[in-house]
């Protein structure tokens, strides 16, 4: 991925509505590299939300969503976003991780195995520089 002095995470004015409810009403949000930033709210309030909009589990109404200056699940040609293909989509996944709300362990393996299991199975990084 591209631009190393910009933010990591840039929302810009996401929107998103499931159906009449609408859970996202323009996020505005900057992480930079290195920063621990929380999310805080109420249940429901669309914390996962957002949070799956990220790597595109999820796809906004509105505005726009880059992870290191990549605009996340869309290509931009002329003035106009043009949704990225499965694919391309699942390239960018693999350098976002997330852990889920009702997440699903292997019982087999460690808790420290679990967390290295996407790195190792989809990027091949070797398992020392994934633990
Ligand atoms: N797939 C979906 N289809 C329809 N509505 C949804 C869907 N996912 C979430 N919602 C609704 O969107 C709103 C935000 O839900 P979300 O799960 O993002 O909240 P949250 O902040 O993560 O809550 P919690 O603290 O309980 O985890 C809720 O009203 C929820 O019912
Ligand atoms: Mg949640």
């Amino acid at each position: 991925m591209t631009d190393q002095n910009g933010p990591k995470l840039l929302a810009e004015n996401v929107h998103k509505a499931y159906g009449r409810n609408e859970v996202l009403r323009g996020i505005d949000m900057q992480v930079r590299t290195g920063e621990v930033a929380c999310i805080i709210g109420p249940s429901g309030g669309g914390k996962s939300t957002f949070l799956r909009c990220i790597n595109h589990l999820e796809k906004i109404d509105s505005g726009r969503l880059s992870v290191d200056g990549e605009l996340i699940g869309y290509h931009q040609r002329g003035g106009k976003l043009y949704e990225m293909r499965d694919k391309e989509v699942a390239a960018q996944r693999r350098s976002i991780g997330m852990v889920f709300q009702r997440f699903n362990l292997f019982p087999h393996m460690t808790a420290a195995e679990n967390v290295m299991a996407g790195p190792v199975v989809v990027r091949g990084d070797n398992k020392k520089k994934a633990r």
